[in-house]
């Protein structure tokens, strides 16, 4: 039965699809982390300004400024999503270990998927245009120098 200010909704999450009862007014964020348990998708500033809780839905959306009702009918991606699942890594996630791009890790989630969307996108053309692609994401422990380089790395692979 549904309260009065619940809804039902379907979101389709790393491929498998989740039948839920939500608040209207809950993000996507909350729902991934409280109702799903999917908490790698790390909540930093709750306001839009950090990028730690960026998921993919096609490109990178902040899953605290998305309202979970808009997610359904889409394909939203999250970092327990990216390896394989005989557990082996998705080669940002590789690039990120092989470079030594995260100190505390809290803002990596974000940071790999934005990165994912970066090279998958075409948007790594350049320094610069990569720079200003994951520009969104920030990392308290300023890990970049060793971020830029995980995603230079597999940029280069993929041209
Ligand atoms: S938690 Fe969403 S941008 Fe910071
Ligand atoms: S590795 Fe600590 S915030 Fe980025």
């Amino acid at each position: 039965m549904t309260s009065l200010n619940s809804v039902p909704l379907t979101l389709t999450v790393n491929g498998q699809a989740h039948a839920l009862d939500i608040p209207v007014q809950a993000t996507l964020l909350d729902v991934l982390r409280e109702r799903l348990h999917l908490t790698g998708t790390k909540k930093g500033c709750d306001h839009g300004q950090c990028g730690a809780c960026t998921v993919l839905i096609g490109e990178p959306h902040l899953s605290c400024l998305t309202l979970a009702l808009s997610a359904q009918g889409h394909e939203i991606r999250t970092i327990e999503g990216l390896s394989n699942p005989d557990g082996e890594l998705h080669p940002m996630q590789a690039a990120f270990i092989e470079h030594d791009a995260f100190q505390c890790g809290y803002c990596t989630p974000g940071q790999i998927l934005s990165a994912v969307a970066c090279v998958e996108g075409g948007h790594a053309e350049n320094d610069a245009e990569l720079r200003d692609f994951m520009s969104g994401n920030l990392c308290r422990c300023a890990a970049y120098p060793q971020i830029f380089k995980a995603v230079k790395s597999v940029a280069g692979q993929q041209r």
